[in-house]
This record gives C-alpha cells, sequence and structure tokens, in this order.
C-alpha cells in the first residue's frame, strides 16, 4: 500500500531505508521511544527487514521529490476498551505513532503524512476511533494531534515509565490522550 500527498509518500519500509532510519533513530527524540533505539546500521538493517514484511500498517514517510526517508508513522488494529473477550468484535481503534527526524521538523511534514494516515484508517481500514498518548511536555506533539482535530480526553499523571531516574527507580511521565471518531472526522 502507498499512500500519495503533495509532498510526501507514505510506503512500506527498504531494506534499503535502513541509513536514513539511523539519522533519527540512533537517539530518539522522546523517551517512550527509547526502546526503538537502533546502535548500529547492521541493526538498523536488521529492523529494516523486519518492517518490509509489514505493508499496510507500518510506513515509512518518504518526500517525493529526493527519495529521503524522513520519518515513520504506524498503528495496528485494535479491538475498542474495555477489551472485548469476544474475538468476533470489530478491531476499529487505532492508536498511532508518528516521529519525524528531527531536521525536517516545523515544516508541516508531520500533519501532512499524518492527515494522510488518518483519512487511510478511516475510510480504507474501517477505523472507528483513533487516539494516541502523549507526554505532558511534548509540546509539538500536541500542536498536532490539536490541528488534526483531536479532542484532549484527559492526563493520566504519572502514567508511565520508559526510563530509569540516575538513582534506578523509574521515571514516570503525565501522558495526556488524543482521539477522534470516525463521524468527527467526517
Ligand atoms: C511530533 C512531531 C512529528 C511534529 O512534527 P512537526 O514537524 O512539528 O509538525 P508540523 O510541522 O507538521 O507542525 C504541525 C503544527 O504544529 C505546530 N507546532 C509544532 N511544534 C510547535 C511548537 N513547539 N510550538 C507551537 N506550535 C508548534 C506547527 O506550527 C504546525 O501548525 P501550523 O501549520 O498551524 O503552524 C515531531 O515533533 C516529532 O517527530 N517529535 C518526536 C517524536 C514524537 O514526539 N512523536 C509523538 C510521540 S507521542
Amino acid at each position: 500500500m502507498v499512500i500519495e500527498t503533495e509532498r510526501l509518500l507514505l510506503r512500506p519500509f527498504l531494506e534499503s531505508d535502513a541509513a536514513d532510519v539511523f539519522e533519527y533513530l540512533a537517539e530518539p527524540m522522546v523517551n517512550c521511544f527509547a526502546c526503538m533505539k537502533l546502535d548500529s546500521l547492521e541493526e538498523a538493517r536488521a529492523e529494516m527487514k523486519k518492517r518490509a514484511e509489514e505493508t499496510e500498517y507500518y510506513f515509512a514517510v518518504m518526500l517525493k521529490d529526493t527519495g529521503k526517508v524522513i520519518g515513520e508513522i504506524n498503528a495496528f488494529p485494535e479491538h475498542a476498551e474495555p477489551h472485548d473477550q469476544n474475538e468476533d468484535s470489530p478491531l476499529d481503534t487505532f492508536s498511532p505513532c508518528w516521529m519525524l527526524n528531527q531536521a525536517y521538523h516545523g515544516k508541516g511534514y508531520a500533519y501532512e503524512a499524518v492527515h494522510a494516515f488518518f483519512d487511510y484508517l478511516f475510510r480504507e481500514k474501517d477505523a472507528r476511533r483513533i487516539y494516541t498518548y502523549t507526554e505532558d511536555y511534548n509540546i509539538s506533539c500536541q500542536y498536532l494531534c490539536e490541528k488534526l482535530g483531536m479532542r484532549r480526553e484527559g492526563l493520566f499523571m504519572e502514567f508511565v515509565s520508559f526510563i530509569n531516574n540516575p538513582d534506578g527507580t523509574p521515571r514516570y511521565e503525565n501522558t495526556y490522550q488524543y482521539a477522534i471518531l470516525k463521524r468527527e472526522w467526517n
């Protein structure tokens, strides 16, 4: 699957994307992506091999004019909350993750990519609800969510920990939840 916007292609990853991805995942910008950190180009190549198998829900964000991969976006289908034990209940809920190489921030690429991805999920993947979490200090992400028309649904205090403090105790983060429904998107 390929999603095209004015300046971008959202397309499945290729093994040849390793160097571009290593540029932004050698030092993930936010703690929630700490577990995605890549320590070498070799690791990046192995990661690209895995990603290349996923063609519906995990996309590289590529500049159309240069072919450079400047970021990524993904979301996988989930059951609605509370978790429904019935396996037949629809997988109509998505929680996307997105990030861009810092060198390409502030140019509207994130909005362009995420807007197109939401459109794809709502129109082609039967999404009913899209929600995302963001740290209370992640102002850029909050602006992006609001520009996309997402509702700020709540602030969860000390909700999650991705890294430890210097003394080894978990560093808990305060997390906003944003969401948008299909009928709101339409
Ligand atoms: C979140 C992220 C993708 C946003 O990228 P971006 O380049 O700022 O996005 P855009 O250029 O499309 O900007 C979207 C809107 O937010 C506004 N904005 C972004 N950062 C802002 C800031 N710090 N202050 C005020 N407005 C800001 C932009 O001006 C733009 O609005 P406008 O077009 O009306 O001016 C980027 O910061 C990123 O990759 N961060 C690291 C990963 C991350 O945090 N992912 C989300 C985890 S929860």
